[in-house]
Order: C-alpha cells, then sequence, then structure tokens
C-alpha cells in the first residue's frame, strides 16, 4: 500500500516538474524568437481604402521593430478579385513556414478553404474589412476579424445631411420644393458593408426629419471611374433635379464629384462619402465632398499588425487587443465635414 503511495506521489511531482519545464522552455521560444513572419492577401491592392491600411500596416510593423527588436518580415500579395489566387497565394504561406496570415478576402463567403487549411498548419489567421460568415469564424479560436461597424459609419454619414438640412434646409433643398432629391452610390452588392450602410444612412436621415425624395441609385463597387460613369448617365437623365449624392465609400464620391465638374454643372450638388482615405480628406479640402466618415486607420492597421505579431510569438492575442467574443475587432469612427 506504501508503496502504491509512494509511485503516485512520484507520478504527480514528475507532473508538476515537467509541466513547469515545458512552461518555461515555451516561454523562452516566444521570448528568444528573433523574427517573424507574415503574409498580407489583398482582395485588390488598387483599392484605395485597402492601399491606406496596407501603408500603415507596414510602418506599424517598422515600429514594432524598432521597440522590440524582433524582425518583422511581412510580405504583401495582391489577388487581384481572384479567389483562386488567394487560395494559392495562402498555399505559399503555409508551404513557407510563415507565423501568421492576414486575409482581406476576395470573397467573403469562401472563407472555409483557408480557415481549413489554416487549422491544419496551425497558423492564426488575421481576416480584415471583408468579414467572413459567424458560422466559419466560429470554426478555431485563432481566427480573427477587423473591420467596422458598418451601421455606425451610416448613422454617422446620414448625421452630417441632417445637421446641414437643420441648419439651413435649402443647402439640402436646392430647389425649394419641399424635397430633397438623391441619387445612390453602391459598393459590391456581396460586401457586408453595403447594404447596411445604404440602409442606415437612409434611415437616418428619416429619423432626422428631412423630407427625402429617392432619384435613382446604382452599384458602383467601390469604384471611382465606375461612379463616375453612373453619375454621368444621371446628371443627363436628371440635370436639374439631383441634390445630394449618397455614397458608400469615398472612391465613389470622388467618381460623382468628377463626373460633376465634367458636366459643368453649377448647382452646389451636395456628395458624402465613407472612409476618410487622404484622396477622399483631399475632396473634402477643395469642396468637391461635402462630408465623410473617418476611419481611425492607423489603429485598423495597428490591431491587425497587433494580433498577427502576438499570434505569431504564440502569445495570448486577447492581452494585447482588447476583442469581443474573442475574435471581432472594430475601429472607431467619426464624421469630417468640409467645414
Ligand atoms: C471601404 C471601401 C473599400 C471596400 C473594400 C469598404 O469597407 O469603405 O472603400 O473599397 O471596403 O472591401
Amino acid at each position: 500500500m506504501r508503496k502504491r503511495y509512494g509511485v503516485m506521489a512520484a507520478v504527480v511531482l514528475l507532473l508538476i516538474f515537467g509541466g513547469l519545464f515545458y512552461q518555461r522552455l515555451k516561454g523562452e521560444e516566444t521570448e528568444h524568437k528573433k523574427s517573424i513572419r507574415i503574409g498580407v492577401t489583398l482582395y485588390r491592392g488598387d483599392d484605395s481604402f485597402i492601399n491606406t491600411i496596407r501603408s500603415n500596416m507596414e510602418e506599424q510593423a517598422k515600429e514594432y521593430e524598432k521597440k522590440t527588436g524582433i524582425k518583422v518580415v511581412m510580405e504583401v500579395v495582391d489577388a487581384k478579385g481572384n479567389q483562386n489566387a488567394q487560395n494559392s497565394q495562402v498555399d505559399r504561406f503555409i508551404s513557407l513556414g510563415y507565423d501568421a496570415i492576414c486575409v482581406n478576402m476576395v470573397d467573403r463567403s469562401m472563407a472555409s478553404n483557408i480557415i481549413s487549411k489554416a487549422m491544419d498548419a496551425d497558423l492564426p489567421v488575421v481576416f480584415f474589412n471583408r468579414e467572413p460568415v459567424e458560422e466559419d469564424m466560429r470554426r478555431w479560436e485563432k481566427l480573427y476579424y477587423v473591420g467596422e461597424n458598418a451601421k455606425e459609419s451610416a448613422v454617422l454619414q446620414g448625421n452630417i445631411l441632417v445637421e446641414a438640412y437643420r441648419k439651413d434646409p435649402a443647402s439640402l433643398d436646392l430647389n425649394g420644393d419641399g424635397k430633397v432629391s438623391y441619387v445612390l452610390l453602391e459598393g459590391e452588392n456581396s460586401h457586408q458593408d453595403s447594404l447596411i450602410r445604404t440602409e442606415w444612412s437612409i434611415q437616418t436621415l428619416k429619423d432626422g426629419a428631412v423630407p427625402l425624395e429617392k432619384i435613382t441609385g446604382g452599384i458602383a463597387n467601390w469604384d471611382r471611374s465606375q461612379a463616375s460613369a453612373w453619375m454621368e448617365q444621371w446628371l443627363k437623365e436628371y440635370p436639374d433635379q439631383i441634390e445630394v449624392v449618397i455614397c458608400n465609400n469615398d472612391d465613389m464620391a470622388l467618381g460623382a464629384a468628377d463626373a460633376l465638374e465634367r458636366s459643368g454643372i453649377k448647382r452646389p450638388v451636395k456628395i458624402v462619402g465613407i472612409d476618410g482615405t487622404p484622396q477622399g480628406l483631399e475632396g473634402l479640402r477643395s469642396g468637391k465632398i461635402f462630408g465623410t466618415v473617418q476611419c481611425d486607420n492607423r489603429e485598423y492597421a495597428s490591431v491587425i499588425f497587433k494580433i498577427a505579431a502576438a499570434g505569431s510569438l504564440g502569445q495570448d492575442v486577447k492581452k494585447e487587443v482588447t476583442l469581443y467574443q474573442d475574435k471581432y475587432y472594430e475601429c472607431s469612427q467619426k464624421a469630417v465635414r468640409a467645414e
């Protein structure tokens, strides 16, 4: 009997010391990792907003190197709107033994393939801007998403116009017919932000008692030249009616402004966007755009980077970044007006 107790005690001690030793080893491994490798794939490298995030991430990587002495290899690739190409890029990151990947999905409903491969390779994934469906996000604890709250962006955008109307109804109702006549430019219809931004922007105007009349609208896929083509057509069809142009992002707002400028129409049509990209803010300064909603894109990029770096080092990501449901982060936003 005594012998049996002796063996049991020895096993318990072995487990305790073994565990401590393993933890120390792991700790040392984390402490001593002198470099991390992060792969980033973008749905389109020519998207203005995504480019702003990309350059901010590159800056973050440099700052992190300076601060921690840990070398960061960050490879950024462009999927050029092709989901198959993006899947191959992820395969390559995995075969090169990268420590974490950041994925801006081409098709946000197709994340499950990438997730399965990352799980097999034990590779943390930070999705951003194009949100995988919840069912996919729930598959593993090392999946994260960084983005913006689309309803918040839209309410801020709507309120820019509500405030302008309250101050001076004639600033929006240019022909004084008692209605604010608007056209709408929307992003890709498969993007989680498009539908919600449109819905809540209009709802905010209604809640703010702005008398609205929709003239028409179109999908311009976030793109400046597609938006410009729509607007050119509408200005021909409704040359005296358009008073407000509501756009799901800044690039489309700039496209609408391009067409307005080309048309030679001098009425002070009010154009609003979302993003606060450098180009959008420049449009605001030069009076092309009336207002936008700026997400803090330094914060946005820094959170993506922090999660990827902590994940690469096997650290507890939740200690580095405040996440909700342990995987989501929403970037802060504010309204910016021309004045
Ligand atoms: C941004 C757009 C961008 C799109 C790309 C949106 O959240 O507002 O400017 O083109 O994401 O996915």
